[in-house]
């Protein structure tokens, strides 16, 4: 029996693998995959995007989604995260976890016996960034020597995304103030699947030439008592009309969602021509759905597990 595949960064996909996914993706589903049993969701986080999607692509594979929200599941207060994974490996197929502290995913991860996948940690979203290479492989039929600039605060969005540019070939820049660089323990692990980061402060500079002008939030979840100083310092790099004048004639703007409407980027950039966030959040729903069936079958479709 092949080990069990966990999902908890992109790179735990290798590039050929998120080929596979992201064509698993766009075919229909085995509804005959999950049938008789299902997945759990754990959620110590809000959710609208990624809750909707997991749970459709359970049922759309025949399976039943169990969500669990905050204190209902209280990892590590209620029970361990361990126990919790013992519990669920027996009665799930499955396990997703969004939660604060990355560290609990790995725990969960090495007490299952079924594939745990990261469904947001403060650290990263590599589950978004499927969705992200999605969208972009369809919008310019490539992923490879596309120019990526990631406009804001370096977070666990813009970690994923570094990471995933690099497996598929693209160059990954980041424009945003010191403050709010990737901390080192993020750098190392950029650095350590072999991804680079191109740094610039100028916002101009940094999207002339760019493929893709990407941004998120400037305050992540946890983080909404810096919300001012934040805003203070990160607005010369809103992006607004004209930043992507800036950019090439045919720049495409994604934002994972959900947009603080006017700090991070304006509605006129959002809701204007180079804008493909809703394309990419709906593009949530396949490539869920396409992860799940290639944990499930070990990357071979077709093949019963
Ligand atoms: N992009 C994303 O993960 O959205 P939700 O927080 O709504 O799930
Ligand atoms: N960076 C954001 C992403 C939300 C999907 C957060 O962590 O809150």
């Amino acid at each position: 029996m092949s080990p069990v595949r966990h999902f908890l960064e992109i790179d735990d996909l290798s590039p050929a693998e998120i080929e596979t996914v992201l064509d698993l993706s766009a075919r229909p589903p085995d509804p005959t995959l999950l049938a008789g049993s299902g997945a759990a969701f754990l959620f110590e986080k809000p959710s609208a995007r990624t809750r909707t999607s997991v749970e459709l692509a359970t049922s759309q594979l025949g399976g039943h989604p169990v969500c669990l929200l905050g204190d209902e599941v209280g990892i590590d207060t209620r029970e361990s995260a361990e126990d919790l994974a013992r519990l669920f490996s027996g009665m799930v197929r499955l396990v997703g976890a969004r939660v604060f502290d990355h560290r609990v995913l790995e725990r969960l991860a090495a007490a299952s016996t079924v594939p745990v996948v990261n469904l947001l940690s403060d650290d990263a979203h590599p589950i978004q960034t499927l969705a992200d290479l999605s969208t972009m492989r369809r919008e310019f039929g490539r992923l490879e020597g596309l120019r990526v600039v990631f406009v804001g605060d370096a977070n666990n969005v813009a970690r994923s995304l570094a990471i995933g540019c690099h497996l598929v070939g693209a160059s990954f820049v980041w424009s945003g103030p010191s403050e709010y660089a990737f901390p080192d323990d993020d750098l190392d692990r950029i650095h350590a699947a072999g991804a680079a980061v191109q740094v610039e402060p100028d916002p101009v500079a940094a999207v002339a030439d760019a493929d893709v002008v990407y941004t998120d939030t400037w305050y992540s979840m946890g983080q909404e008592d810096e919300r001012e100083e934040r805003r203070a310092r990160l607005s010369p790099w809103r992006v607004d009309e004209d930043l992507l004048a800036r950019a090439a004639a045919d720049v495409v703007l994604l934002h994972c969602l959900p947009a603080h409407r006017g700090d991070e980027a304006t509605d006129s950039a959002l809701d204007g021509p180079a804008s493909r966030i809703w394309p990419q959040a709906h593009d949530r729903l396949h490539t869920a759905r396409g992860l799940f069936t290639f944990l499930l079958t070990g990357g071979r479709p077709g093949v019963t597990p």
